[in-house]
């Protein structure tokens, strides 16, 4: 156990047995932080897209947020975000585009999973340029049963934390524009809205310089 929530709930290490819960929590939350298993066809792709790479890729970043009733939460991180991106082009992606079929870029034709397929087939790994004082980015979502009880503001000043002791200067998260209760808690914890034209919107936070934490 890393932190203990009270009530039960703690954060620990994620680690491979992890990924059908991390594929779970994303599509539980996947539609601007509600429940995405209507839209979706195919269940597994939010968090191949979005979950399970950090495990795999930047796995002393990802963390789960445990219950007695099973995990009902995510938290993860990538310190270097343009590093990260590249690791996902040559060793996550390639074998996801061999995987998925492309539904082509007639997006009118798309149906259920189409626009993450697509997505997969044409990735854009590009960090816009207003992000550059925030190079590290996260993910944080909880299940219902796991929200309001201030683990979300405990689990993002333990990302702050880590990532600040690694020698990052700023954090930034993409937030769907109508997630409203996600930017009221991204401003409640200290973060300022990044507009970046024809992209969703992000929330950015500078870090402090702090002491490197072991383990
Ligand atoms: C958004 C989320 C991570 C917040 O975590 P949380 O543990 O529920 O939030 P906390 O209890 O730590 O709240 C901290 C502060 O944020 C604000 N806040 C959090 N949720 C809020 C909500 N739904 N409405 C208004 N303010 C909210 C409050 O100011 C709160 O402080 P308070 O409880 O003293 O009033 C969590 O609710 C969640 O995972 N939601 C669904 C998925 C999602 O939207 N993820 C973010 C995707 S970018």
């Amino acid at each position: 156990m890393i932190l203990d929530f009270g009530g039960g709930f703690f954060l620990r290490r994620a680690t491979a047995a992890d990924h059908q819960a991390l594929a779970m929590i994303c599509l539980k939350t996947g539609d601007a932080g509600k429940d995405a298993s209507g839209r979706e066809d195919d269940p597994d792709l939010l968090g191949l897209l979005y979950t399970i790479p950090y495990q795999v890729l930047e796995p002393e970043l990802a963390f789960i947020v445990d219950s007695p009733a099973g995990a009902a939460g995510y938290l993860l991180g990538a310190a270097e975000t343009a590093a990260f991106n590249a690791s996902l082009a040559s060793d996550w992606y390639p074998d996801l585009q061999r995987r998925v079929a492309d539904p082509g870029s007639d997006s009118s034709h798309w149906r259920g999973s189409d626009w993450a397929r697509h997505r997969i087939h044409h990735p854009d790994f590009a960090v816009p340029p207003a992000l550059a004082a925030y190079p590290s980015h996260g993910h944080i979502d909880l299940l219902p049963q796991a929200r309001r009880k201030g683990i979300g503001r405990r689990a993002m000043a333990f990302l702050e934390e880590r990532l600040a002791a690694r020698g990052s200067t700023g954090i930034h998260l993409e937030v769907m524009p109508e997630n409203d209760d996600a930017l009221r808690f991204y401003k409640a914890i200290g973060f300022e809205v990044v507009q970046v034209p024809k992209r969703c919107l992000y929330v950015a936070k500078r870090l402090a310089h702090a002491p490197a934490i072991a383990g």
